[in-house]
């Protein structure tokens, strides 16, 4: 079953004071349609999951988000700011984690986020009070002067976090935060994506093949297939939809038409584990 709940509405128009909304948004590649008139509505604070079988068009809509790409058509509004118009207003009011790990595991700790505090232009002082705060943010304590190829993966992914908010942004953008993270390791990532949105208001977009994940951690879910939006809603109203008793598999089932990938597919896991592998 195929729904296409959001077509022909204007979400931004309805609801202009977003913190992302994507209008009838499209991607193509060489003719091959990844986003296919993708409109999408996030209200400030929320953490927010973007679920999907592979392929269907989850890291495409987060680096048209960050304007790492450009949309074939439509348009998306980040922070109040046109991705395709303002893309430099939007880069100051965000944060990105990629899929990739993209921590230095040559550098410490601090020195990663040294070169995160540069690119931002945090100087002086208060570049040195922020990474203290968001050294003890992340847990890091003492492991901040050890190289981070000495780190575990969970520790890294929470580096990067520190990293991408170090200049305090709006909206944090995740690509698969905790694929190839253990059990543990995947919680402490949650408790700072949680501690983040409690704390600064933050608004949280991440993408996830993690059912439990998506359950326990977001407080709305967009299900994306084949580029377009199979169904949006809170994750208890999801299942209500599809049924009582069911879960979060079942909804993911019904409207992606796709069976479960636990581990997110071949490919994504070898490298993000061969990342960490690399580091450790
Ligand atoms: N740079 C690219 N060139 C050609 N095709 C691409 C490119 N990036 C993504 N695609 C294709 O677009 C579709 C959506 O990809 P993607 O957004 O990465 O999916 P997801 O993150 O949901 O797994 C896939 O079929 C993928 O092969
Ligand atoms: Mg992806």
């Amino acid at each position: 079953m195929r729904r296409r709940p959001n077509e022909g509405k204007s979400v931004m128009n309805a609801n202009p004071s977003a913190a992302i909304a994507t209008r009838d948004l499209c991607k193509r590649f060489n003719g091959f349609a990844a986003l296919e008139g993708l409109t999408l509505s996030v209200a400030h604070g929320l953490i927010f999951g973007l679920l999907g079988p592979n392929g269907a068009g989850k890291s495409t809509t987060i680096k048209i988000l960050t304007t790492l790409l450009d949309a074939s058509a439509g348009s998306a509004a980040v922070a109040g700011f046109d991705v395709a118009k303002e893309p430099l207003q939007v880069r100051r009011h965000i944060g990105y984690v990629p899929q990739m790990l993209s921590a230095d595991g040559a550098l410490t700790g601090y020195e990663n986020l040294r070169l995160s505090a540069s690119l931002y232009g945090l100087l002086g002082a208060g570049r040195e009070a922020r990474i203290d705060e968001a050294i003890a943010f992340s847990g890091l304590g003492d492991a901040a002067g050890k190289l981070v190829r000495t780190y575990s993966g969970g520790m890294i992914r929470r580096l990067e976090i520190a990293q991408a908010t170090l200049h305090l942004p709006e909206v944090l953008f995740l690509d698969e935060p905790t694929i190839g993270l253990d059990p543990v390791a995947r919680r402490t990532v949650w408790d700072r994506l949680q501690h983040l949105r409690e704390a600064r208001g933050t608004t949280i977009l991440i993408t996830t093949h993690d059912m439990e994940e998506a359950d326990l951690l977001c407080d709305e879910l967009a299900i994306l297939h084949q580029g377009r939006l199979a169904a949006t809603g809170t994750p208890a109203g999801l299942k209500a939809q599809v049924g009582p008793e069911s879960t979060l598999d079942d909804v993911f089932v019904q409207f992606s038409g796709a069976v479960i990938d636990h581990g997110g597919d071949y490919r994504d896991v070898r490298e993000s584990r061969g990342t960490i592998r690399r580091l450790g």
